[in-house]
């Protein structure tokens, strides 16, 4: 048994959580959270909201609501949205919380004790009808290059040019729309990197041969270029006030506090049983926790430079990450999402429509990791009756019945396995140490097609061996047959907890079993778990596991959300 510590990246408090979220990262995670725990390791598995910076001033403005208030309402979303979908976090938390700022404060002052903070004045826009300095981004302009009248200070949308923001004809704020705004200079604190560097580096080599290439490589890539000392404050109001005397009017950056969040939400998850729970045992000098972390591809450079170097500043033994695991992204119908102009199917939608595993499955087998991976209706319609309607549905459904009819309610007796038997059990052992073999390389994509695989096996075996012909001249050798069936079944529900937990529970409640009577998936012996059930043993039939999406639903659905 090992200490695992799971995080997921933090979604962004502003705006609503939609599928692209789901398997940007949050789903991947939980899917290996459940797996870890029922290998048997000891797992904390931590989220929640990135809730700091401009973007949740703005949002806040344009909902008329104070900024704690509005993420009080987009904390709940995003937890409902959470629990909707069946993610096992051990805390969702925030990343405002009392908790992060006290932490945040102390690895501040570490590094500044350790001469890791460094001061620079800098010439900013000031925007003195908002009464603030302006993020670059937040003012808009007339493109000098291409004449686009609503170029952002930092990029032109329309001709791709990166800008200055003064580069930009009538500037006015994005928030306002005033355009009284003035240069003034502003004082402010820089993570010195390029001194971090060297010790940075050493502890990047001893993860050469353990990260995915592609983390390792973007790692290699920002030392290569050179870092340059990373500004750590704002002038804003949302935030933490920096702790240092001269700048208690400003704020630390969010990508300052965000990731020390994870740090901040285990203590907010530790306090509320502080007699059984400490926070220090996964973070600090904690030498037994291996430390793995999901994420958009994005947030790399944050997760393997900016925050572990951050932590290496401190001069204390802080848990780094050990894996990363970065996602791309998912289109719908090939485009973006958008709440307003209502593209995409969004985390409340998705729930009304079908139930969490519909979405898990189709997610997590179409998982962005090589490159993006398109969400299309179509798709998940077809997915959804094909896998889990035509495979593990029917599969479950057809031996319950024809046993239920044939012999009665309970698991049938039968008697000595045959060849055949034997080779389906060895088959099906072979792709269940693929399947965990994926699962612990986070190969999530091949982990769902061996899944699959296995649920198919069980088809073929049936088809194979023909109980319903065979039970007219040897009731026993069918019987032999359906008891197999039975227990693959029940096998099936143990293999598709981390991935599908509700029909998991669904398929062990028709054995009068619930998931603390699952195994452990260690030393999976498919051989000795299709002897689980014994003869006599009652199971009832009950409903299909799955409901069959109709064409015309489908084209429904197509209507609702912006499918072609
Ligand atoms: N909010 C960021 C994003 O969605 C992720 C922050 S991850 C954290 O890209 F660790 F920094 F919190
Ligand atoms: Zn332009």
């Amino acid at each position: 048994m090992s200490k695992i510590l799971i995080t997921s990246a933090l979604p962004y408090i502003n705006g609503v959580p939609h599928l692209g979220h789901m398997i940007g990262c949050l789903l991947p995670s939980d899917v290996y959270a459940r797996y870890m725990r029922m290998m048997g390791n000891e797992v904390l598995y931590i989220c929640g909201t990135d809730e700091h910076g401009t973007a949740s001033e703005v949002g806040a403005l344009k909902e008329g609501l104070p900024v704690d208030k509005y993420c009080d309402k987009y904390h709940a979303i995003h937890a409902q949205a959470c629990k909707d979908f069946n993610l096992s976090f051990d805390y969702f938390g925030r990343s405002s919380s009392p908790q992060n700022q006290e932490i945040t404060y102390h690895i501040f002052e570490q590094l500044d004790k350790n001469g890791f903070v460094t001061e620079k004045t800098m010439k900013q826009i000031y925007s003195v009808d908002d009464k603030m300095f302006l993020a670059d981004r937040y003012i808009t302009g007339t493109c000098p290059y291409c004449g686009y009248d609503k170029a952002r200070g930092d990029q032109c949308e329309n001709c791709t040019k990166v800008l200055e923001p003064t580069d930009l004809i009538n500037p006015h704020s994005t928030i306002s729309g005033s355009s009284n705004l003035e240069v003034r200079e502003t004082k402010h604190l820089f993570l010195n990197l390029p001194k971090i560097e060297p010790k940075l580096e050493e502890w990047l080599k001893t993860k050469e041969a353990f990260w995915p290439d592609i983390a390792y490589s973007i790692a290699k890539k920002w030392l290569k270029e050179g870092l340059q000392p990373r500004c750590i404050t704002r002038d804003l109001k949302w935030g933490f006030p920096v702790n240092k005397a001269g700048y208690e009017d400003k704020v630390f950056y969010v990508w300052f506090d965000a990731p020390i969040g994870y740090i901040g939400i285990t203590k907010q998850w530790a306090d509320e049983k502080p007699d059984e729970r400490s926070w220090q045992e996964w973070w600090l000098n904690a030498d037994d926790v291996r430390y793995v972390e999901f994420m958009g591809k994005d947030n790399v450079p944050y997760h393997s430079i900016t925050f572990p170097a951050t932590m290496l500043g401190t001069g204390e033994n802080w848990t780094k990450v050990d894996y990363l695991k970065g996602f791309s992204y998912l289109t719908f119908e090939g485009g973006k999402f958008s709440k307003s102009e209502h593209r995409g199917i969004f985390a409340d939608d998705a729930i009304n429509e079908f139930s969490a595993d519909y979405w898990r499955y189709w997610l997590m087998a179409n998982a962005p990791e090589a490159s993006d991976s398109s969400f299309t209706i179509e798709n998940f319609v077809n997915t959804i009756n094909k896998d889990l309607n035509g495979v593990l549905g029917n599969f479950a459904q057809r031996v319950m019945k024809m046993t239920a009819s044939k012999l009665g309610e309970t698991i049938p007796e039968g008697g000595k396995l045959e060849p055949v038997d034997e080779e389906m059990i060895a088959t099906i052992q072979t792709r269940v140490d693929n399947y965990f073999r994926f699962l612990n390389e986070m190969e999530f994509r091949k982990a769902v097609a061996e899944l699959r695989a296995i649920w198919v096996e069980g088809n073929n075996y049936i088809t194979k061996t023909e109980p319903w012909t065979i039970i007219k001249e040897d009731q026993t050798r069918a019987a032999t047959i359906l008891r197999l069936c039975l227990n693959l079944v029940r096998i099936y529900a143990i293999l598709s907890a981390p991935l599908l937990p509700n029909t998991a529970q669904k398929i062990m409640g028709k054995f009068g079993l619930g998931m603390q009577d699952m195994p452990t998936l260690t030393n999976f012996s498919v051989k000795e778990q299709i002897n689980a059930l014994p003869s006599g043993h009652p199971f009832v039939v009950g409903e299909a596991l799955f409901e069959r999406i109709t064409p015309e639903r489908m084209i429904e659905l197509q209507q609702k959300y912006g499918g072609q």
